[in-house]
């Protein structure tokens, strides 16, 4: 397994990961009328616009992280900087039989890594929905402290309760260095 950069050739692989991952952690969570819907043509659609343009010019206001072994794809991390200078981790999926196997604490890293050497000293956070239970125990053991807790509504029409995590740069900057060792804990 390696974490590399994504590109607009990931798009397709990224939307179907992207879909199941939804459909199986927020089975319960989110409405299962909104889970029936079209979210694989909705993320198809999103990350074709998204990656468009990635990579192909040097972009330092965001960053596609992709966890691969060969052809296949286990996992991916997309972040922004914010229009506050903060930088937001707006997506984190693993392919759902691949979880607990470490690729979610290897993605995490990475993102560290390019945090803080992209963007030295900034904080990094992200909000995740307060019944996705796995996700805040994960982000709680990585060090993530919970900042701020508010009533999100969807596109969709629905409103559910999401927490915000945040890592100082201090603690970005340790978790970095986690990368190195971490690419070899997986196979
Ligand atoms: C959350 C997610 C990214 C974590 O990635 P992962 O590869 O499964 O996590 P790791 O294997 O690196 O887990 C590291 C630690 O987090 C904790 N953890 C991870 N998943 C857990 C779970 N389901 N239940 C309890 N603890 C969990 C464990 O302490 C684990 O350490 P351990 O294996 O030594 O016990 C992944 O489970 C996922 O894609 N979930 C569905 C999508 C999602 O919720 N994304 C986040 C949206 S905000």
């Amino acid at each position: 397994m390696h974490i590399r950069s994504g590109t607009k050739d990931d798009a397709e692989h990224i939307a179907e990961l992207h879909t199941r991952s939804w459909l199986t952690a927020y089975a319960g969570i989110m409405p299962a009328s909104y889970l029936k819907g079209p979210l694989l043509d909705e993320r198809k659609a999103m990350w074709s616009t998204r990656l468009a343009t990635v990579a192909s010019e040097p972009d330092h206001t965001r960053c596609l992280l992709v966890a691969a072994d060969g052809n296949a794809l286990l996992g991916f991390a997309y972040l922004a900087v914010g229009t506050d200078g903060r930088i937001l981790l707006d997506n984190l999926h693993v392919q759902p039989e691949r979880k607990q196997s470490g690729i979610g604490s290897q993605l995490m890293y990475h993102v560290f890594g390019w945090a803080s050497e992209q963007h030295p000293g900034k904080t990094v956070h992200l909000e995740v929905l307060r019944d996705n239970a796995a996700a805040i125990t994960f982000y709680r053991r990585l060090g993530g402290h919970p900042t701020k807790e508010f009533m999100e509504r969807f596109p969709a029409g629905f409103e559910l309760p999401v927490v915000e995590y945040t890592w100082g740069p201090d603690v970005v900057r340790i978790l970095a260095d986690n990368r190195s060792t971490a690419d070899r804990l997986v196979s």
